[in-house]
Parts: C-alpha cells; sequence; structure tokens
C-alpha cells in the first residue's frame, strides 16, 4: 500500500511539473503523448485508490464537483477598469498627465490586453481558495469550481509565495479550441458563440465544472494585490508571482519612456495575427508602486494606467455570390463577392470562404448581411452573418461537384476540410503548381525560372509536365514575349525572354541535375510528401526503385510514415503517366538514388546544437541558413527554451524573444559569427 501511495505522490509531483514547464515556463520536456499517458496512469491510481488521491490532483483539473448557483462576494477592493485610448496623440497626452503628477517621466510596463473576461483569485497559505468574476466591480461570482478545471491556474503555488494575496487576470479561449468548440456545437445543432471571448464567458458561467473542463480555457495574470511592500514595482511582482507557478504572459515588457511604448504598440499590431489568442490591444502601467501611489484613481480608474486599443478591423456588407477558385495543390476555395466596403483604408470585394465546414458552421447565403475581417496582409475572411437581415426565401450555399478548370469531380477525405480536383495531371493550375513547386528553392532550386516565366511556357505548351524542363532548347525560348495584366493596378506589362534571360533558365536547368535525391523526390510534387518526409524516404529506400515498389507495410514501417502518406505514394506511382515522366527524367540524368557524395566535409561541425533562427539577415534568406545548420548537423527549433543553445539574430528580431534569450542565458549571436561557426 505505501508503495502505491508512493507511486501516487510521486506522479502527481511530476505532471504538476510538467504543467508548470508547458504552461507557465513553455520549455516542455516530454511530449504531450508522454503527459497523456502518465496522466492516465496516476487516474487509474486513484479510481482504484481515491484515499490516496490529492485534493489538488492534475487529474482533478478534468473535471470536479458540481456548483449549482453562484454565490454573490464582495471584492477586497473594487475591481476597476481601465480608460480606453486610440491613438498616439492619446497616449502622449497620458504620459504628459503622468509625468505631470509623478514628477518625473516614469518607466512603464506594456503588457498586451487579452480579450477574455477578469478573474480574481485568492491564495492562502499557497492554495487556490477563491476565484471571483467582476461582476459589477463591487461584487462578482464565486467560480471556483470551475476555475479550477483550467490546467494553467495551480491550485497550489510553490516557491516563496506570500501568506495571502489576490491575483487577478483574464480568462479567455485561444482560437484554435474556440473553433473546435464552434465546429462541436453546430454538429449538435446548437448556436456557435460569436466570438472566443463569449465563449470563454460562456464557459465559466456553465453549472457543471466536468463541463466546464470539456473546454479548454486559459488565463493571464497582471495583477497582484497583495502586500504592496514586498515588492517595489508591478513587473517586480508580476516576475515573483511567475516563480509561484502563476502564468504570466511573455510579451510583457519594461518601457523606459512612451516612444518605447509606441513602438511595442506597433510591433504587437502587427505580430498580434500570429498569436494563439485574441488581443485588442496594449495595457500601459507605470512600473514604480511609489508613483502609482502618488498618481492615484480618479472615480473609475487608475491614473497611472491605460488601455491602448487596437483598431476594429471588422466591417458588415453583403454576400453577392460565391466564386469557386482552384488553387496549385488542387484544393477548392469558394471565395466570396462581397458589396465595396472600406476596412481599415482599403476597399474589400472578395473575401475567402475557406472550405465547405466554413459555409455550413456558418450557414452563408447569397443576399445575406455578413461580418468581414481583415488583418494586416491576410486575406479578408467572412466571420459571421447578421441573421437578422436575413432575406426571406434564402437558399442554404451548395457546393460545387465538379472541377470549373478541368471539370473533374471533386473529392474530399473524410479527415480533411477542402474539397480536391481528382485530376492533378490534366487541370491547369495543378499542372503550373507542380512546375512552379519542382523548380522552388527547396526542391530543385532554378532561379531562372519564375511564375510568369512558367506560365509563359505553359501557354506556348512547351511545358506540360516536369519531365518537359530538360527538353526546352535555347531556340525553343528565345525572344518568347508574354502580356500580363496586374490584378490590382490594372498595369498592362509585356515580358520577353531576351538572350540572358534566356541562356539563365537553360543553365539553370542545367545545373538543377545535380540535385540530390531527396529534393527530387521533394519536386515531384507527390501529397503529402513535404521535405522532411522525402528525407526519411530518400534514407529509408535509397533509391527511387524501392520506393515504387514498396508496399503499404514498408512504408508505415518508415518512422513518421503514417496511412495518408503512403495510401498517397501508393496511388502516386501507380500512375502510368507519373512513371513515365519519372523515365524521362531519369534519362536526362537526374538523381534517383542516394549518392555518398551528398553528404559535405564538415558536416558535424554543429552536432546536435540547437538553434533559433529570427529576424532578417543579409548574406543568407532565412531558409538558406536553416538549411545550412542542418547540413552541418544542428538543429532548428521555433521557439526559445533551455534547450537552445543559439539564438542566430538578423535584424528586426522580436523583442519577445530577445528578451526571453536574454534571460534564459542563451548565446545570441549574428549571421558572421555563425559564418565563423562553420
Ligand atoms: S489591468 C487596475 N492588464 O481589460 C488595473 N487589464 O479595461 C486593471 N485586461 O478590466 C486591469 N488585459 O478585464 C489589465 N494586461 C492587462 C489586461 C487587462 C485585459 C482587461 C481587464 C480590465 C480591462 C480594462
Amino acid at each position: 500500500m505505501q508503495e502505491i501511495k508512493n507511486k501516487i505522490d510521486t506522479l502527481t509531483a511530476e505532471l504538476k511539473e510538467h504543467n508548470y514547464r508547458y504552461y507557465v515556463l513553455a520549455e516542455p520536456v516530454i511530449s504531450d503523448r508522454e503527459f497523456d499517458f502518465l496522466l492516465k496512469e496516476l487516474e487509474k491510481l486513484e479510481i482504484q485508490f481515491p484515499e490516496y488521491a490529492h485534493s489538488d490532483s492534475p487529474v482533478k483539473v478534468v473535471g470536479g464537483a458540481i456548483t449549482k448557483n453562484f454565490i454573490n462576494k464582495k471584492h477586497i477592493r473594487p475591481m476597476l477598469s481601465l480608460a480606453n485610448t486610440y491613438t498616439e496623440q492619446d497616449l502622449r497626452d497620458f504620459d504628459e498627465r503622468v509625468k505631470k503628477l509623478a514628477g518625473i517621466s516614469p518607466q512603464y510596463v506594456c503588457e498586451l490586453k487579452f480579450d477574455g473576461f477578469a478573474i480574481g483569485l485568492t491564495y492562502k497559505k499557497g492554495k487556490l481558495t477563491q476565484a471571483l468574476t467582476r461582476g459589477d466591480g463591487i461584487s462578482g461570482d464565486d467560480v471556483t469550481e470551475n476555475v479550477k478545471t483550467i490546467r494553467t491556474i495551480p491550485h497550489v503555488l510553490q516557491g516563496n509565495y506570500p501568506d495571502e494575496f489576490e491575483i487577478r487576470g483574464e480568462i479567455f479561449m485561444h482560437r484554435k479550441a474556440f473553433e473546435r468548440m464552434n465546429e462541436e456545437r453546430v454538429k449538435k445543432g446548437e448556436i456557435p458563440f460569436a466570438n472566443p471571448r463569449n465563449s470563454a464567458a460562456g464557459t465559466i458561467k456553465m453549472q457543471e465544472s466536468t463541463e466546464v473542463a470539456k473546454r479548454p480555457l486559459d488565463c493571464f495574470l497582471y495583477n497582484f494585490i497583495g502586500d504592496e511592500k514586498l515588492f517595489s514595482s508591478h513587473y517586480q511582482s508580476l516576475q515573483a508571482a511567475k516563480s509561484w507557478g502563476l502564468q504570466i504572459n511573455d510579451a510583457t515588457k519594461i518601457c523606459e519612456n512612451i516612444d518605447e511604448v509606441l513602438v511595442f504598440i506597433k510591433y504587437w499590431d502587427s505580430e498580434r495575427k500570429n498569436l494563439t489568442f485574441e488581443t485588442d490591444g496594449v495595457v500601459v502601467k507605470v512600473n514604480s508602486y511609489q508613483l502609482q501611489h502618488e498618481i492615484g484613481f480618479t472615480a473609475k480608474n487608475p491614473r497611472w494606467a491605460i488601455a491602448y486599443k487596437f483598431e476594429t478591423e471588422r466591417a458588415e456588407t453583403k454576400l453577392l455570390s460565391v466564386d469557386f477558385q482552384v488553387g496549385r495543390t488542387g484544393a477548392v476555395t469558394p471565395v466570396a463577392n462581397l458589396e465595396p466596403v472600406l476596412i481599415l483604408g482599403t476597399t474589400v470585394k472578395r473575401a475567402s470562404l475557406h472550405n465547405n465546414d466554413i459555409i455550413e458552421q456558418l450557414d452563408v447565403r447569397i443576399g445575406d448581411t455578413v461580418y468581414v475581417e481583415k488583418g494586416g496582409e491576410i486575406i479578408p475572411k467572412i466571420v459571421g452573418v447578421d441573421l437578422s437581415k436575413r432575406p426571406i426565401f434564402s437558399q442554404k450555399l451548395d457546393f460545387i461537384k465538379v472541377c470549373p478548370e478541368c471539370g473533374a469531380t471533386l473529392v474530399k477525405q473524410e479527415d480533411e476540410a477542402a474539397h480536391y480536383c481528382s485530376d492533378e495531371d490534366n487541370c491547369p493550375p495543378q499542372i503550373k503548381g507542380k512546375l512552379l513547386h519542382f523548380v522552388s528553392r527547396k526542391a530543385m532550386n532554378i532561379d531562372s525560372i519564375g511564375e510568369e516565366t512558367i506560365e509563359m511556357l505553359w501557354e506556348k505548351g512547351l511545358l506540360n509536365d516536369i519531365s518537359d524542363f530538360y527538353k526546352i532548347k535555347y531556340e525553343d525560348i528565345l525572344g518568347l514575349s508574354k502580356k500580363t495584366v496586374n490584378e490590382i493596378s490594372g498595369e498592362v506589362r509585356f515580358i520577353s525572354l531576351k538572350e540572358k534571360s534566356a541562356h539563365n533558365i537553360i543553365s539553370g536547368i542545367e545545373n538543377s541535375k545535380n540535385t540530390s535525391f531527396e529534393k527530387v523526390l521533394y519536386g515531384l510534387g507527390i501529397r503529402y510528401i513535404g521535405e522532411t518526409v522525402s528525407k526519411k524516404l530518400a534514407s529509408h529506400f535509397k533509391n527511387i526503385e524501392k520506393i515504387i515498389s514498396a508496399e503499404y507495410d514498408d512504408l508505415t514501417s518508415v518512422d513518421e510514415i503514417g496511412e495518408s502518406i503512403a495510401n498517397s505514394v501508393i496511388a502516386w506511382f501507380k500512375n502510368e503517366k507519373h512513371l513515365k515522366i519519372i523515365e524521362s527524367l531519369k534519362s536526362n540524368g537526374l538523381n534517383f538514388e542516394i549518392n555518398e557524395g551528398d553528404k559535405i566535409v564538415g558536416e558535424n561541425k554543429l552536432n546536435g546544437k540547437s538553434f533559433v533562427v529570427s529576424g532578417v539577415f543579409s548574406k543568407f534568406s532565412r531558409d538558406g541558413i536553416k538549411e545550412t545548420i542542418e547540413k552541418f548537423g544542428g538543429k532548428n527549433s521555433g521557439s526559445i527554451s533551455s534547450k537552445t543553445d543559439y539564438v542566430l539574430a538578423g535584424e528586426n528580431m522580436g523583442p519577445a524573444k530577445l528578451e526571453k534569450a536574454q534571460k534564459l542565458g542563451i548565446k545570441i549571436i549574428s549571421e558572421e559569427d555563425f559564418l565563423k561557426m562553420i
């Protein structure tokens, strides 16, 4: 029995540690699968031996007691909101007011403004004892049981925490989780939530915490309320809270003056589209507690903090019609034609509807009044329908059945959202897509051939499949010309192949014959065969014959090759036309087996070293650098963690990354340093 108790204790401690590493430090040391495995093991033991289960066990956070009615409780201090600002001038005015009241130019802390709903967590002797919603600011609902289901909110703190304090923050839902949840709601015939904020708020107010646990909520904390003598600044309090296991957002940054604040805002205004959650602005706070006291409050808001709201990018307009576009991969995208509407200074006439699932989810119909969003350079998209304005007798929108480009039937795999044209070899956008993929940098790297050249050679009948590249002669292409019209500006241009370009094309094609097998394989454009998979296939099977004759089991025995990839490879090589292409390429001298010569000298110079490449570089492209790192035995990673050895920093590297690297004491090197290393 003691043995079982020990096992439960160890598993509990281990899982808590992993939760902390995953959610708070963003430095997981085990995979999600391994985590789930450990969690299941603990769960099994707890069911058999509930007497040994900890009250704050990681298993508990996926369900718990039922809270019938929420009890309204008074906040120890009113839960204030912030004054909003929308322009640079507003912020400069705020800075002037602050400077006047403080008598100096203060340091600010900039934080993202999370688009969720406010929560106040009370910890006593390191244990989470209460979670109150904002309510009317004076008193709120006790939603402790529901809040306990959020994995990133620790039930028990670690480290050197004060005896009693409150910490306030925002509960929210990640975009992906929100989309998944809405998909499920639609399937069940329920009305989808309009945005992640509503769904997070709706979720926390659910009566059953087991239901809450099924909806993945998250929480960032941003306001310590307790003995202020412990810290001299807001930033210090957040750092301490982080060390107790509480989740503080990584973007949080000290700015020395209002100009730095504006840089922070500009950065996140464009970068926010890459976040997994929504942020609707930036909160600027005076860092020093002493100055906060001196500056004080108005009746409603602190005078030492302000919220800057990003411009909203949503507009309302009418859906006129829907076109279906076939992309280079054969995926069919429904595109909405809209009544022109101005969003952030540009007129939007078209928006993506993505796929049939989205059409069904939104139940969008011709004639509907729709909400359109536009963020940065992302194509505008329809995010909702105003059902109250729906015309009577509107009809459900049907997805087309055949390819609008070539007439072939469309197919849809169960686990994919997109419809695809089934005739990859005879559908013009797909043919051009394959040709373009073949010459691309990561495949044959023929940089003298771009989209316009391919378009021209295809129109002249010189290119029908990838093997035709090696049949092109200098005389065939010299002097070829084509009229191009810019879709947006309407500008008309003529391109023509003069001696130099024609020569570059021919020599580019000739040089590409030295490309390694794995890249040739990738260049064939077989569905699901990306760079990594083609490397795996090439190094496992060594030559094309073995891949052609490989059966399902041979393929799936290779690391990371699953059902879809195996089926795709088998189907591709079954096609006679494709085998002819391979034969033709082979007769032109392309590599269809692994050469020992593919390995380069000095390969091991970066063996086992982990790199994060960030920013813009002058000598190489970012992909070029990453490729070189791998060639020399190093590894690339997208995010900085304690396991990172080097951060290769180019220009305009994100401040959050830089700060994280500095905090973790990771070596930050320049492009020049890197060249010296290899
Ligand atoms: S500080 C006295 N920081 O936005 C300080 N609020 O209108 C009060 N919010 O009520 C709040 N992100 O619900 C603060 N990083 C952040 C925030 C944040 C989101 C919410 C919060 C607040 C409202 C301000």
